[in-house]
């Protein structure tokens, strides 16, 4: 792994996320952010917020792409990561909507067995961050079994952006936001491929908490497995694992 940083709290690993992105923003203003979605990047963006205007910083021609989306809810469901991405992020940040894309724009709610619309998205997605010359720097969370995205145990780690099935221990690590009721969590998502994610120029992992511990220490000392498709991040050049203490626990 690249690098591995020790923070004391979600704050402390937020800091350094801002600090790295308004450098590469004040270099490239039209910079591309990798976005995700889950609690653990929350501190970075407010972070992030909390720099805009400072030194003449200026993300108003930034651009975003997010990780994933649920397959069938419609973008403007409270819980469809279209709403959770500008909820949190676009709205705070002031980004300009129009440049912030999330897998799914192109679905709004429709069905899986709507095969003309679901099958091209997830090329047409992956030929658009292409077309924007590539993500700069990609947050990510990990998920108790050690997915990103939505790429679960078991994913190819040259997946493109794609339809995939939720694992029933992410269904029911996210019936939280559906009223505890994991019959509500839908059952397929859209989201980057391990190979998509690992063309991003920065990648900057986020984990908080002891009941991260297991995956990071799948993720940074087990051996690189689709069992565990976070330890792709060993491959990559610029990899930066940021981590609290409990989530380190097992290092
Ligand atoms: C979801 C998202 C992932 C995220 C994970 C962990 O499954 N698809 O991108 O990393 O949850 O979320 P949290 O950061 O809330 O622990």
């Amino acid at each position: 792994m690249a690098e591995i940083i020790i923070v004391r709290d979600e704050e402390e690993a937020g800091r350094l996320y801002a600090t790295c992105v308004a450098k590469l923003i004040r270099r490239k203003p039209d910079a591309v952010l990798g976005l995700a979605t889950g609690s653990s990047p929350l501190a970075a963006y407010r972070a992030l917020a909390g720099e805009i205007g400072k030194d003449g910083l200026d993300v108003s021609r930034v651009r975003g792409f997010a990780l994933d989306e649920y397959i069938g809810l419609p973008l403007d469901h409270p819980e469809s990561y279209h709403s959770t991405i500008h909820r949190t992020v676009v709205g705070p940040l002031g980004l300009d909507p129009a440049l912030v894309h999330v897998p799914g724009d192109a679905l709004d709610g429709a069905p899986l067995s709507d095969e003309a619309l679901v099958a091209p998205a997830g090329a047409a997605y992956d030929a658009a961050i292409e077309a924007a010359g590539g993500i700069d720097v990609q947050i990510l969370g990990i998920g108790t079994d050690g997915h990103v995205g939505f790429n679960e145990p078991g994913s190819s780690l040259a997946s493109g952006t794609r339809v995939k099935t939720l694992a029933e221990q992410t269904r029911l690590d996210n019936a939280r936001f559906f009223d505890d009721d994991v019959d509500k969590v839908p059952t397929h998502c859209i989201t980057q491929g391990i190979g998509t994610i690992m063309k991003a120029r920065h990648l900057v992992l986020l984990a908080f908490g002891a009941g991260k511990a297991e995956a990071i220490e799948e993720t940074v000392e087990g051996g690189v497995s689709s069992f565990c498709p976070a330890s792709a991040l060993q491959l990559h050049p610029h990899a930066t694992v940021i981590v609290d203490e409990a989530a380190a626990s097992r290092l």
